[in-house]
């Protein structure tokens, strides 16, 4: 590929579902010259009760099909993914791919004063204790605080933000985290910052939520960067946003237009398994 082209290629982002297009919204803000491959895993969410081997394989088929997209570095924008098969799909490919995790642990050593933070995740991602590793090799000071809230994805999926449900199950999920002496509370799943604003509201003004998709994209920047990738945006493309999905297409546009700040036309689905 000449660098021009290299620099035009498009930035490939996945998820389970639809919670990547929280990082992927936040890359369009920040890098509002890039192109995006956008990948849903539809069929197969959720990951957080899979095992890591089946979250490894999904992963890498993942990474296939955006390679065929001639994608020019990959965005995992999956806390689960990041936790359980960043490390091992990392060096098995020609594009760099970078995870979620690492940011958002950086994100939260930096916001916390009192040396106390909380994790919210899915089961796997808590269970992996990747959170708790990579802080305290970042500042051994720092205690962690994990608690896996699973019921949050389906609650989102089926676009329960505003429900009465959702709000009584973040109070019988973050009960003691609120009361645990944190000052910092990551959002270790992308689809939770589709819930920000009610658990900010149950959690109270003094913690702070960090969604690490902020520091993602900042982290992808200067990867574009280092790797002299970036796109000027001298050459614009008509259709710079592209979504696909494993099933479900529509469900998942008309979900992608409440979150993406501009018009989502059209997914399409790919048979992923053939990857
Ligand atoms: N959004 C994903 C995460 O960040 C995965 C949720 C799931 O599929 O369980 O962990």
């Amino acid at each position: 590929m000449s660098t021009d082209s290299r620099k035009r290629a498009p930035i490939g982002v996945f998820d389970s579902g639809v919670g990547g297009l929280t990082v992927a919204r936040e890359i369009a803000r920040q890098l509002p010259n890039e192109n995006i491959v956008y990948f849903g895993d539809t069929a197969r969410v959720p990951y957080g009760s899979k095992s890591q081997n089946t979250i490894i394989r999904f992963s890498e088929q993942i990474i296939r099909f955006l390679k065929t997209k001639e994608v020019k570095a990959i965005v995992i924008a999956c806390n689960t993914a990041s936790a359980l098969a960043l490390d091992a799909v990392h060096n098995e490919f020609d594009v760099p791919v970078m995870g979620v995790v690492i940011p958002g642990a950086r994100a939260a050593v930096e916001a916390t004063q009192n040396r106390r933070v909380g994790v919210i995740g899915t089961d796997a991602t808590v269970q992996s204790g990747m959170y708790t590793k990579v802080i305290q090799s970042m500042a051994p000071d720092v205690t962690v605080v994990e608690k896996a809230c699973p019921l949050f994805v389906p609650l989102v999926e089926e676009g329960f933000k505003d429900h009465v449900v959702t709000r009584e199950v973040i109070e019988y999920y973050l009960e003691s985290m609120r009361d645990s002496g944190i000052d910092a509370l990551i959002l270790g799943c992308t689809h939770y910052p589709l819930l920000r604003s009610k658990i900010r509201e149950y959690m109270g003004e003094k913690i702070q939520i960090v969604n690490p998709a902020y520091e993602t994209a900042m982290d992808l920047k200067k990867l574009l960067y280092e790797e002299k990738m970036e796109n000027d945006g001298s050459t614009r493309e008509h259709s710079r946003y592209s979504f696909y999905v494993s099933d479900a297409a529509e469900k998942f546009r008309r979900f992608a237009n409440t979150v993406m700040p501009f018009d989502v036309p059209t997914t399409n689905v790919v048979n992923i398994e053939e990857y």
